[in-house]
């Protein structure tokens, strides 16, 4: 398997790179590539590590030396958020970035499965869509928009308030990746069960914890370390299912039967050609119906925002 970061040098390319040569399956190859000419020493810094996966990192201009043979794609370019700036401001620095990246996938590594992490997630998937398409080699089952950090933070967060070990916590968050569309289905943790009280505290909490970070690091950036850790164990779920491990399910933001929306995070069953499966977002609470109903026409919104830009 190889494996392309892209952003490599940026806060989650970085600690996403260093999980990712800690864990990835021996014989993998990792490649590195960012803008930023400091990527190579990443990748060499990196390469110290005694783990039996290979890295190589890139800079300059032509991402094509990492995206070359690459089975994983997994593209953190762009800029972050700063406090008083929410995931959609970043559009107009982003969209172009993810544009110009999915161009190149779709010439260099056109089957290869990507996962974007840039935000607005809602929006750069639906333009990393639409250029695939526009290109002849979209496939709907190996386009994700990682929406990981959702999850983990929902794990953390219920782990702390009802003192379980956090890593048996299993939740399902569905919608998109920001404010209102991200929606924790918490009537489906098992083992607890949540006050209507603790329901109205925790889901805004879960919604809003990356502007948490934003505040915490004071204009230093947003979520990093904790994104870096997300996307390493979508990614390695990515690979485990590509390399044939039966079972391995993650939610992720995925073009499917539209019923929602044209993209939406729910469950997913990953296979050897990436999704196998969408898996049904189950029975919801009225609350979470009604959080649902509520965010349709933002998520809409955000993704026609994005067809928009593709196509122009
Ligand atoms: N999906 C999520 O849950 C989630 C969570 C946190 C942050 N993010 C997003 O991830 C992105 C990166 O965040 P960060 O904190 O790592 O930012 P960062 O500024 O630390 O790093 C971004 C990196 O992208 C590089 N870059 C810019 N343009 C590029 C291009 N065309 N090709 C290759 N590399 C390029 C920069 O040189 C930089 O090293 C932001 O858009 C942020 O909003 C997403």
């Amino acid at each position: 398997m190889k494996v392309a970061v892209i952003g490599a040098a940026g806060g989650i390319g970085q600690a996403l790179a260093l999980l990712l040569k800690n864990n990835l399956p021996a014989g993998s190859d990792l490649a590195l590539y960012d803008i930023a000419p400091v990527t190579p020493g990443v990748a060499v810094d990196l390469s110290h590590i005694p783990t039996p996966v290979t890295i190589k990192g890139y800079s300059g201009e032509d991402p094509t030396p990492a995206l070359d043979g690459a089975d994983v794609v997994l593209i953190s370019a762009g800029v972050a958020r700063k406090p008083g700036m929410d995931r959609s401001d970043l559009f107009n620095v982003n969209a172009g970035i993810v544009k110009s990246l999915a161009e190149k996938i779709a010439d260099v590594c056109p089957k290869a499965c990507v996962g974007i992490i840039t935000n607005p997630v809602n929006t750069t998937v639906a333009i990393a869509a639409d250029v695939l398409k526009a290109k002849g080699v979209y496939d709907k089952n190996k386009l994700f928009g990682v929406t990981t950090l959702d999850v983990i933070r929902s794990e953390a967060f219920i782990g702390e308030l009802k003192g379980m070990d956090p890593r048996e916590v299993s939740i399902p968050v569905v919608g998109g990746h920001s404010g209102v569309t991200i929606l924790p289905l918490l009537s489906q943790v098992k083992g607890v069960t949540f006050s209507q009280e603790e329901v109205e505290a925790l889901t805004p909490r879960i919604q809003n914890a990356g502007t948490e970070v934003v505040e915490a690091k004071a204009g230093g950036g947003s979520a990093t370390l904790s994104m870096g850790q997300a996307a390493c164990r979508f990614g390695l779920s990515l690979v485990r299912a590509l390399q044939g491990e039966s079972n391995v399910v993650e939610c992720a933001y995925v073009e499917g039967d539209g019923q929602h929306a044209r993209f939406f995070a729910q469950p997913v069953r990953l296979g050897k050609e990436g999704v196998d499966e969408i898996l049904s977002i189950g029975e919801l609470s009225a609350y979470e119906q009604q959080a649902m109903d509520k965010m349709l026409e933002t998520l809409r919104k955000d993704i026609k925002m994005g067809e928009e830009f593709a196509a122009k």
